[in-house]
């Protein structure tokens, strides 16, 4: 299926679903546990297979059946758990703050610092920008801004739009990293936060961090990190003695950090962490309400419900690996992506965007259709996402991709010839 293709089929899905007398009703009469699994397990057939390897983006393999039993037992054991009740749920509490306390001492969050575990990326930013927005209103500003690099994921952009705030970008250098020049003219009185990556999902760079975090200390206001995919692999980076820039709170300044368990935490999806330097500031997060008939209701995040499933498998996975587990799966996932790396390097008509740091990139070509070639690796199987600016592949190299490797880059090689071939019309 091309790209272009591709855009059809979600604009038809979306027709599809709004569309809703064409979906079947509810039925009258509940089919046998045997019908409806064996109905989900050929539906399940049409989605790629996990464990093929095949996708560079969305899942995180790592081939490790021990790994995977600790996340499947996991989940049905804490299946009918809801964190929403502390008090019911007592130990589902004491798994979240343990799950908080593994990954703050690994990015270093001082003593007095806090956090909570949220579903994903997207609502720890939410988080994190709901907090900033409420110290900014608390210093007198009307409407706080987000300021981000244009690298930034979506999720700043409908955090401003959800809590009303101002999404504001500035400009990246040539390695698409932040330019902090372009973030100081940027910041105005307005500004709530400066958002820095680490690494940015288009290029896996990491932002000036630093500089960034001085920046907003200089103004008094936040700098949020986004660790959602570095925080599970920088710091085993570093332990690997890989040149890992400062980012985490060991720089000055940085006030909240965004990691994802579920990415290259190796978790199932759902659960993902916000910290805090200051634990004061995850009350902010907190909403309590107490003005209806069933008395003090109290959220830490944004739902009400909470499946139990996510803070027991991430607490497991983080038990399971320990500091050592993931040191060795960030290994063989670096041995994976420096090779990828080196045979792309090798293919005159391909270049690495910019300076990726860690296991993901982004690769263009100023001679051949590289979405084309995106198109050809599809039709062989394989899964790689695309950036716009500037045209380009992006992957996600999990440690799993060390089994299919040779093989992708001998599809890679083809489809670059094939690419050639219709870019010159032949
Ligand atoms: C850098 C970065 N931040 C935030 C997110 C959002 O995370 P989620 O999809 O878990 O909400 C992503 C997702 O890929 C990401 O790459």
């Amino acid at each position: 299926m091309t790209y272009a293709q591709s855009a059809d089929v979600i604009e038809q899905l979306m027709s599809q679903l709004f569309d809703m007398s064409a979906l079947a009703p509810m039925p009258q009469h509940g089919a046998s546990a045997e019908t409806v699994l064996g109905e989900l397990a050929q539906r399940k057939a049409h989605d790629p297979d996990f464990h093929s390897n095949h996708l560079f983006g969305l899942v995180y393999q790592t081939e490790r059946a021990e790994l995977e039993r600790v996340v499947a037992q996991a989940n049905e054991m804490y299946l009918w758990g809801n964190a929403l009740n502390i008090v019911k749920f007592p130990n589902l509490t004491r798994l979240e703050f343990e799950v908080v306390a593994m990954v703050g001492d690994l990015l270093h969050l001082p003593q007095g610092g806090g956090g909570t575990m949220t579903s994903g990326g997207t609502e720890s930013i939410l988080m994190s920008m709901l907090v900033n927005r409420e110290r900014a209103k608390a210093r007198g500003v009307d409407k706080p801004q987000i300021l981000a690099p244009y690298s930034a994921h979506p999720a700043y952009a409908k955090a401003a739009k959800l809590l009303e705030m101002e999404y504001a970008t500035f400009a990246l250098d040539g390695d698409y990293r932040a330019d902090v020049g372009a973030a100081r003219a940027a910041v105005t009185p307005r500004t709530a936060v400066i958002v820095a990556n680490a690494m940015s999902f288009p290029y896996s760079s990491i932002d000036p961090i630093p500089e960034l975090a001085a920046l907003a200390m200089e103004h008094g206001i936040g700098c949020h990190v986004d660790a959602c995919i570095g925080g599970f692999v920088l710091p085993f980076l570093e332990r690997l003695g890989y040149d890992v820039p400062p980012w985490d709170f060991r720089v000055p300044g940085v006030t909240e950090i965004s990691a994802d368990v579920h990415k290259y935490g190796y978790a199932s999806k759902g659960s993902s962490v916000i910290l805090h330097r200051d634990s004061d500031w995850v009350a902010h997060q907190f909403f309590m309400f107490g003005d209806w008939p069933s008395g003090l209701y109290g959220t830490p995040a944004v739902p009400g419900a909470r499946p139990a499933t996510t803070m027991a498998t991430a607490w497991a996975v983080l038990k399971h690996l320990g500091i050592d587990g993931y040191v060795e799966l960030t290994r063989q996932a670096m041995e994976t992506t420096t090779k990828i790396r080196a045979a792309i390097e090798a293919i005159p008509d391909l270049y690495i965007v910019g300076k990726p740091i860690g296991t993901t990139l982004a690769f263009g070509s100023n001679t051949v259709d590289i979405h084309q070639v995106g198109d050809v690796l599809s039709d062989k199987g394989w899964h790689l996402d695309r950036n716009v600016e500037p045209p380009s592949l992006h992957m996600m190299v999990s440690p799993g991709h060390r089994l299919v490797v040779d093989q992708f880059l001998a599809d890679l090689n083809e489809a670059v010839v094939q690419g050639t071939l219709s870019f010159r019309g032949a």
